[in-house]
């Protein structure tokens, strides 16, 4: 008993000091139209990303994306560019800034949802109101596989 309480309370513990070392939406600083920093303050899983990617309720990339790699995938929409090679185009602190907020670099009017923004618009659905879409370490596993779409 007394050894499930000490381990709990570990767990407890790490998950506080990984929640302090994360960066708030708020305090992004994007510089350049790009984010430096990993948001967690350690390197992504690519793995981790592809699926999120894909999940219809986390990323929804494909949505409006295609990603030849994911061609296992069904329905990937046209209504943007394909992210094939996107890492030739982009340096990683750039593909942050996207996925965190793509409204700081291409436009206001850009259809692409901020991933890590409180900035989501007026109307917001209320339980999502403080909500980012990903986490910080979604948004990192993310960049990480974006990085390896090389041509
Ligand atoms: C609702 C549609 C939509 C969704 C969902 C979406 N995007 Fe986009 N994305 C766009 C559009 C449109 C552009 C092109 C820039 C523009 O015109 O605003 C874009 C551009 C990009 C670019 C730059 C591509 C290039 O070649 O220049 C990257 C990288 C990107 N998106 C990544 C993502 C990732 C990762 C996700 C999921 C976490 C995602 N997008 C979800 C619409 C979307």
């Amino acid at each position: 008993m007394r050894r499930t309480l000490t381990a709990i309370v570990v767990v407890a513990m790490c998950a506080g000091m990984a929640q302090a070392a994360e960066l708030a939406p708020d305090d992004v600083k994007f510089e350049d139209l790009a984010v430096g920093a990993s948001l967690t303050g350690a390197p992504g899983n690519p793995e981790e990303g592809a699926k999120a990617l894909a999940n219809r309720s986390l990323g929804n990339c494909l949505a409006c994306h295609v990603v030849s790699a994911l061609s296992a995938e069904q329905f990937h929409g046209d209504v943007a560019p394909p992210l094939d090679g996107v890492a030739d185009r982009w340096s990683e602190e750039e593909l942050r800034a996207i996925v965190v907020d793509a409204k700081q670099v291409f436009s206001e009017e850009t259809m692409m949802p901020g991933f890590y923004s409180l900035n989501v618009g007026k109307d917001v659905r209320k339980d999502l109101v403080g909500k980012t879409i990903l986490t910080a370490q979604q948004v990192e596993d993310v960049v990480a596989y974006l990085a390896t779409l090389k041509e």
